[in-house]
């Protein structure tokens, strides 16, 4: 399973890539309202790009086709790792469509029903975003709509890679790896979250203080 680092925080990205922990980016104009600052949002685009070698997601703002695919063409040709990001609108899939036609590769997001999923690969998504943490917030079952959009490609043969979405703690990382998903997103807590076990940490104290009372240098 592929990890994207769900944020438009340049430190945390220069971070996350010089470590290789991760193979791609997604951003939402969320994301980019809080860690843009001065700069403009396609410069932070460039930006990851230079600092990323794999997929970056840039979300479209305009709500109709036409716009969607202006947007998206202008976001595709900033660089070639650029994914487009449309939001899971009548609007969004036609310009899906239009942009998977014209081979720039999408990413059909704020997807919360495996219905949803099927017409996001209908209309040619590289990738699909269910938002499983959204859909607990409000007393749905996210990792099952994950799960059922598992089984729904599989059995039809689609393509379009499932990127689990809005994930919130390692738990969710290891159900996603479980059910299946292609990618995980996660934001940079998330990911450090991760790699922290306390037997890790007490095992790790116990060996330098041993190896302290050895008195001998490697
Ligand atoms: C995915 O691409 C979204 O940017 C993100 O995962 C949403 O997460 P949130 O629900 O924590 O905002």
């Amino acid at each position: 399973m592929k990890i994207f680092l769900d944020t438009a925080d340049l430190d945390e990205i220069r971070r996350a890539a010089e470590a290789r922990l991760i193979d791609g980016v997604t951003t939402n104009p969320s994301l980019l309202a809080k860690s843009a600052g001065d700069r403009e949002p396609v410069e932070v685009f460039m930006e990851i790009s230079r600092l990323v070698d794999g997929p970056i997601s840039a979300e479209v703002v305009a709500t109709d086709t036409e716009g969607m695919v202006t947007e998206g063409e202008k976001l595709a040709a900033l660089h070639e790792n650029i994914v487009v990001k449309v939001p899971l609108t009548e609007a969004g899939l036609r310009a899906c469509r239009t942009l998977s036609d014209r081979e720039i590769r999408t990413n059909v997001t704020l997807c919360f029903s495996a219905v949803q999923a099927l017409l996001a690969a209908k209309a040619g998504a590289t990738y699909i975003s269910p938002f499983v943490g959204r859909l607990d917030d409000v007393g749905h079952d996210g990792m099952e709509v994950l799960a059922e959009i598992r089984d729904l490609y599989d059995t039809y043969g689609y393509d379009t890679e499932i990127l689990a979405a809005s994930l919130r703690h390692p738990r969710h990382v290891l159900e996603a790896m479980k059910v299946g998903a292609d990618v995980a997103t996660l934001p940079p807590k998330v990911l450090y979250q991760l790699m922290h076990h306390p037997l890790t940490e007490s095992g790790l104290a116990t060996f330098l203080s041993d190896w302290e009372g050895l008195g001998r240098a490697l």
